[in-house]
């Protein structure tokens, strides 16, 4: 689909030879189609209006729009998504067809083109983390009173409560999608109107093609409109947040299923094709996996665009497909690890049983100690007695000190108490419901700007 011929932004000039597969990006582009299809509309309404492009051209154009829409991606033919539209609009509509590429140029085109689509990505990026995020809490509120031992260096440390392990969980996820909306709102603003890199000499209205296209605003240099991928290193960056994130998440889990701590469900497991009696977590592994190729597309983008000179150089064609790669790899381990917390069963007695071993109860009667006036390091060099010996298990002697009572007693702001942590889980589900209104926010916008456009491309036809 790299087109041999037909492509009327190269016509003869250039067109063929060995380095035409090369040069193409169609492979990538289908994912820029409908965006391409959006901003050409907008440019046109907006050329029509400002008197750049007569009614009937651009009606015929915007029909034609309509017409290509409809046809088979990988019927189109040209060097890349935007060069195939046009030469698919010329060939329907005739000469006139190319007043479409007034006061433009593919590279404020395929950058304009870029941010619309990438909008849409982050917007369900941030659904999967609010979803996780929902999930993470609702179980954590089951588990308010659930006592588990926590661990430092894979060892058990001191008691706590699932919900507060899950609650860890959540809290970072919630600046997750903060992350993710901050990329959002960089994201969305207009390089339309740059054209080459060097402005236009039409009259053109960058706001108007901003606002039908549901951008908040218009990048105000264009020069740096052009250049800068910025937003992309920027998204990829959140999603590899986040994917490090995930990937601790599916560890635990992974870990305690293990040890039959917790049971993941059968929709999130899959069996050995030669050990019948195995349950493997292998969800929880691909998405601790997805960091990999969420770090990968940020590695790819930081090192295409690292020393690119301004203005446009076709480097930045090849930057575009790793920030697909990032999240094609880490909305869906999102939503995957949601599912499986959501209907992972805990198992309360191994649970409770195992927070109770190992003396991890130390710190708390240390603790105790400190508080009846002796010296915190002192009474933890007595401790470590009794706490050896329990390691060596030559004394069975820590079992009367009571995990939950350990846990009970531990009611700073932030700890694992259950007043706390109820209080807690408040907090972290009213912070999942702005987050949702920030989102709706957004796609309303993006709703609204799409709604307006077909009502003004629907004036020409
Ligand atoms: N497909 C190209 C890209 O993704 C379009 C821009 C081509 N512009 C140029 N000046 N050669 O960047």
């Amino acid at each position: 689909m790299s087109g041999e011929d037909g492509d009327v932004v190269r016509r003869d000039r250039f067109s063929g030879g060995p380095a035409r597969a090369f040069l193409s990006s169609m492979d990538h582009d289908e994912r820029l189609f409908d965006a391409d299809l959006a901003v050409d509309r907008a440019h046109v309404v907006m050329l029509a209006e400002q008197g750049i492009v007569d009614e009937g051209s651009a009606g015929a154009i915007l029909d034609a729009l309509i017409d290509v829409e409809a046809t088979d991606y990988d019927a189109l033919d040209g060097e890349d998504v935007h060069a195939a539209i046009e030469t698919a609009v010329i060939e329907r509509v005739g000469e006139s067809g190319g007043r479409m590429h007034t006061a433009r140029s593919r590279n404020d085109e395929v950058a304009t083109c870029i941010r619309y689509r990438l909008r849409e990505e982050l917007l369900d990026a941030i659904d999967a983390t609010l979803v996780l995020r929902e999930a993470l809490v609702e179980a954590a509120r089951e588990h308010v009173e659930t006592v588990m031992a926590g661990y430092t260096h894979r060892q058990a440390a001191q008691p706590t409560t699932v919900a507060h392990f899950l609650c860890s969980y959540a809290r970072a996820l919630e600046r997750d999608t903060d992350r993710l909306l901050a990329a959002y709102d960089r994201t969305d603003r207009s390089p339309l109107g740059a054209a080459a890199f060097a402005g236009t000499p039409f009259d053109v209205d960058r706001e108007r093609t901003a606002d039908l296209l549901g951008f908040d605003s218009v990048l105000r240099n264009s020069m740096d409109a052009v250049s800068t991928r910025d937003f992309m290193i920027e998204t990829a960056s959140a999603l590899s947040t986040l994917s490090v994130s995930l990937s601790g998440l599916a560890t635990d889990l992974i870990e305690f299923a293990a040890d039959e701590y917790v049971e993941i469900d059968d929709d999130y497991a899959s069996t050995s094709s030669i050990m019948p009696q195995k349950k493997n977590p292998d969800t929880l592994e691909l998405v601790r996996a997805a960091s990999g190729s969420a770090n990968a597309g940020l590695n790819g983008l930081l090192t295409t665009l690292k020393g690119l000179p301004r203005a446009y150089n076709r480097d930045l064609q090849e930057a575009t497909p790793h920030v697909w790669t990032a999240v094609d790899a880490v909305t869906p381990a999102t939503e995957v690890a949601a599912g499986a917390v959501a209907t992972a069963a805990w198992n309360e007695d191994a649970l409770a049983a195992a927070a109770g071993e190992g003396f991890a109860t130390a710190t708390g009667v240390a603790d105790l100690l400190a508080a009846n006036g002796v010296p915190f390091r002192t009474a933890h060099a007595i401790l470590a007695r009794p706490a050896q010996r329990a390691a060596d298990g030559t004394s069975g002697e820590t079992a009367g000190l009571d995990p939950a009572a350990s846990v009970a007693s531990r009611n700073s702001v932030g700890g694992p108490a259950p007043e706390a942590v109820a209080a807690a889980l408040d907090e972290a589900g009213a912070g999942i419901e702005t987050d949702e209104e920030r989102r709706d926010e957004r796609r309303d916008r993006l709703d609204a700007a799409a709604a307006a456009l077909e009502r003004e491309v629907g004036r020409y036809r």
